[in-house]
């Protein structure tokens, strides 16, 4: 197959900072439109996979999957998008679109998802490349469209950042009557508060950040508690209904289990693996309250959020920053020093 050369921000191991290399995109496929990147927003998950936390990762690995673009060409049989439509890419490029999961517009659990990178391009026969790149080839049924009155820049966090925490939000019901609370202010945390907030919710930040206490007022949290607070973490036992943990690094779950209410749920989006301290059962059974996960979102809830943001006006809190700047990006996120996502202005590369 005929393949064309772009340029990319990637790494080739784990200890290696991001550079400059050369990747291949396949040709347009008569479904695929070809996009040129214009913003990347930057998702803590780029820094686990660039760096093998999960070891699972290839390499070389160009990350990204909040792709935010202009269509440059199409195929003859793609028929929801034109040339210079801007749209959008996220975590999914691909999946079997035949298991029932694919069949319920849950892509994202389907067994054979295809990731934006790190997954396997069968007309390329190699590993997925993500969005640190001047442009990409995707099958239009996994390409979305962007309102038009949104800033290009703060709508990309939305594919990653905000879709992971709408999903959990649509999923548990939440609207005016529910009390949520978001653990972690970072890009999917701030993401969380302004979508429960719009949702009608009463939401609640904890942080380990008192100096994040105006800044989620303003994202729309009515509250915010100091997790490593005892008295403020006692304070809160029971009033929860739902509770959205985006931490990235293993953490104690229990102190937050207490502050569900009865049948209340805590479900883990940030954090993948063995927990430690393990959960203790008593609080979870007297009070039929559950701990949970949840993967990003389908393609169609992924189209419902950004239709979302566009009639309630929401885009991210952005920091844009040249691809140059990726490295120093990584250091700042790993201090949590993010206000509250990066953003990659796709024209520095
Ligand atoms: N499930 C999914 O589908 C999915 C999708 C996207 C991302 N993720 C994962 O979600 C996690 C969060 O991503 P992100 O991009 O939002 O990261 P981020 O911007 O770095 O934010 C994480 C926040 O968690 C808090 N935090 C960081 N380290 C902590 C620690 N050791 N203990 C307690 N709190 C800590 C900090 O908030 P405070 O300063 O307020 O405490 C920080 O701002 C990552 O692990 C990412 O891989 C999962
Ligand atoms: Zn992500
Ligand atoms: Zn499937």
């Amino acid at each position: 197959m005929t393949t064309t050369d772009v340029k990319a921000y990637g790494t080739g191991a784990p200890d290696a900072d991001l550079s400059q290399m050369t990747i291949k995109r396949r040709d347009v496929n008569p479904k695929d439109v070809e996009i040129a990147i214009l913003y990347c927003g930057v998702c803590h998950s780029d820094l686990h996979f660039a760096r093998n936390d999960w070891g699972m990762t290839q390499y070389p690995v160009v990350p990204g999957h909040e792709i935010v673009g202009k269509v440059t060409r199409v195929g003859n049989e793609v028929s929801k998008y034109n040339i210079g439509d801007i749209v959008a890419v996220g975590c999914l490029v691909d999946s079997c679109r035949s298991c029932n999961n694919c069949k319920n517009d849950l892509e994202q659990y389907c067994p054979e998802w295809v990731g934006t990178y790190g997954g396997y391009d069968k007309f390329l026969n190699a590993p997925t490349h993500g969005g640190y790149s001047q442009g990409i080839v995707v099958d239009e049924d996994f390409v979305l469209r962007v309102p038009e009155n949104l800033d290009l820049a703060g709508i990309a966090p939305v594919l990653c950042a905000g879709i992971t925490t709408w999903s959990p939000l649509r999923h548990w019901n939440v609207n005016e009557h529910s009390k949520v609370a978001v653990v972690g202010l970072g890009g999917l945390g701030h993401m969380a508060i302004k979508l429960a907030h719009a949702l009608g919710a009463q939401v609640t930040l904890f942080s380990r950040s008192p100096n994040k206490t105006q800044n989620a007022i303003d994202l729309g949290a009515d509250n915010v508690i100091i997790s490593t607070n005892e008295t403020e973490m006692e304070q809160a036992a029971g009033q929860f209904d739902l509770i959205i943990d985006t931490v990235p690094y293993v953490h104690d779950l229990n102190p937050y289990i207490g502050t569900l209410n009865t049948n209340g749920t805590l479900v883990v989006v940030g954090y993948l693996g063995p927990l430690d301290p393990m959960l203790v059962t008593v609080p979870m059974i007297m009070g039929r309250k559950s701990v949970a996960g949840s993967l990003i979102g389908g393609i169609a809830e992924t189209q419902e959020l950004l239709d979302f943001c566009g009639k309630h006006n929401i885009t991210s809190e952005v920091e844009v920053i040249n691809i140059q700047d990726i490295n120093s990006a990584y250091e700042r996120m790993l201090k949590s020093d993010v206000h509250y996502r990066f953003v990659i202005d796709m024209n520095s590369l």
